[in-house]
């Protein structure tokens, strides 16, 4: 596992740039799936602005993590906060956005999405072959869509799972367990002071940290950057 620390999350994300910069000038397609909520606004603000012609996007196809079961002009939506903060200001290809269907019941958005990504993807140990995975970190611990409350669908032998938001009862779409680890990088953006203690019991393996999702991602694969206000000093 690597860490990296910055001072704010405009310096984390032009560090998340110059990564992206260097995996789309070193190879001619790259498979990422996104992370939602909001601490990657802040980074695609960055990336839409700075990163328009260091980064080749056109090279990128995106999916994502996890989704919200809510239509994709839903505020809720993940695809809706990055068509707005990265996609409509730059020219992404239509054709490499791979959005999960979230205005379809739940069980068809999730079969639909077993499907494309089933399809879509290359495969590496008969699993669906990510170039990158990005997460983020509830401060439950939680990761993609995958909470404590029901951490077994992280286990499961499915590509991806219906996960519910524990307050909300919001069901999402969320790759699982084996989906996510077996992507060549897993990059974790955490940011904010509401993060801090349990990145460190993550980081640290403290006390029955195993209980939490964001635990159970592959360490060997894992590059988490962190702001300094999620981390305790
Ligand atoms: C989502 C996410 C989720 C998110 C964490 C952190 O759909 O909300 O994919 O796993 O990464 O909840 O969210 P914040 O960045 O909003 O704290």
């Amino acid at each position: 596992m690597e860490t990296k620390i910055f001072y704010s999350k405009e310096q984390l994300a032009r560090f998340f740039g110059d990564y992206l910069s260097s995996l789309t000038q070193e190879n001619d397609q790259i498979n990422i799936a996104l992370s939602g909520g909001s601490t990657p606004e802040t980074i695609f603000d960055v990336l839409s602005q700075e990163y328009r012609e260091t980064i080749k996007w056109d090279r990128i196809r995106f999916f994502w993590g996890d989704e919200r079961c809510v239509p994709p002009g839903d505020p809720e939506s993940n695809f809706n906060m990055t068509h707005q903060h990265l996609f409509s200001l730059l020219s992404v290809p239509e054709k490499n956005i791979f959005r999960v269907k979230g205005e379809l019941p739940s069980q068809e958005a999730l079969e639909d999405y077993r499907e494309v990504i089933a399809k879509e993807l290359p495969s590496k140990e008969g699993l669906p072959l990510f170039d990158v995975v990005l997460l983020g970190m509830g401060d439950d611990g939680h990761t993609a869509s995958v909470f404590p409350h029901e951490i077994d669908l992280w286990d499961s032998s499915e590509l991806c799972e219906i996960g519910t938001h524990p307050t909300s009862g919001q069901k999402r779409i969320t790759l699982t367990g084996k989906v996510i680890n077996n992507a060549r990088e897993i990059v974790f953006l955490v940011t904010g002071k509401n993060k801090a203690e349990k990145v460190d019991e993550i980081l640290n393996e403290k006390e029955d940290y195993q209980k939490y999702p964001a635990a159970r991602v592959n360490r060997d694969k894992s590059l988490w950057l962190l702001d300094q206000e999620a981390v305790i000093s």
